[in-house]
């Protein structure tokens, strides 16, 4: 038995779909981008990191990466402190680019909705969200969402990026967590 299959009580997302929908988003933001001189993909650290791997390699419009990495979580918590804090900020100036920001999951709310003010702050020409993962039951903060891959359901999940306290983000899929094996 592999160390991850204690923790995994059943895949959400198996690859193929991960991988299908993630070109079907890819071939969205290229058509609707198509016109853009200067777009740029922030992705959200580290969760993120996967998402955008996959997502960069099926957009076609020219295009840059940069990474933002912020935290929110205390260690081990599975809930969102509402306070966020920039732990690593861009590379690059983004007043009057296209910036379209690449997270991983949104829960709560809170830690995209200090991103983007603080990317609104900076004056890009314009703003928009691509999420992997959506779950709406958890929102305490309503934003607009542009792209998401996949509606969750309130389960906490791991893998392709996310993290069960900060390992397996390596796994190729989405798992549901199987909390009773976490508190032992
Ligand atoms: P929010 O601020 O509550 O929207 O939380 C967003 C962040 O919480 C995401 O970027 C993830 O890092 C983390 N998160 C939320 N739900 C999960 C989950 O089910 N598994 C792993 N991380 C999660
Ligand atoms: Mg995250």
């Amino acid at each position: 038995m592999l160390p991850y299959q204690k923790y995994l009580q059943e895949i959400l997302i198996d690859e193929d779909t991960l991988q299908h929908r993630i070109a079907e988003l890819g071939r969205l933001i290229s058509a609707d981008y198509y016109n853009s001189q200067n777009l740029l993909l922030i992705c959200i650290l580290k969760g993120g990191v996967m998402f955008l791997v996959d997502l960069t390699r099926h957009i076609t419009v020219p295009h840059e990466i940069d990474f933002l990495a912020v935290s929110s979580y205390g260690k081990g918590a599975r809930e969102s402190t509402g306070k966020v804090r920039i732990d690593m900020d861009l590379n690059t100036e983004i007043t009057g680019r296209d910036v379209l920001i690449v997270e991983d999951i949104i829960d709560s709310g809170e830690t995209l909705r200090f991103v983007m003010d603080v990317m609104l702050a900076r004056r890009p020409s314009s703003l928009r969200l691509c999420t992997l993962l959506n779950k709406p039951s958890r929102r305490r903060i309503d934003i607009p969402i542009d792209y998401i891959g996949f509606e969750i359901e309130n389960k906490f999940v791991f893998g392709y990026g996310l993290d069960l306290d900060e390992r397996f983000r390596n796994l190729p899929f989405i798992g549901v967590v199987n909390l009773e094996m976490l508190n032992e």
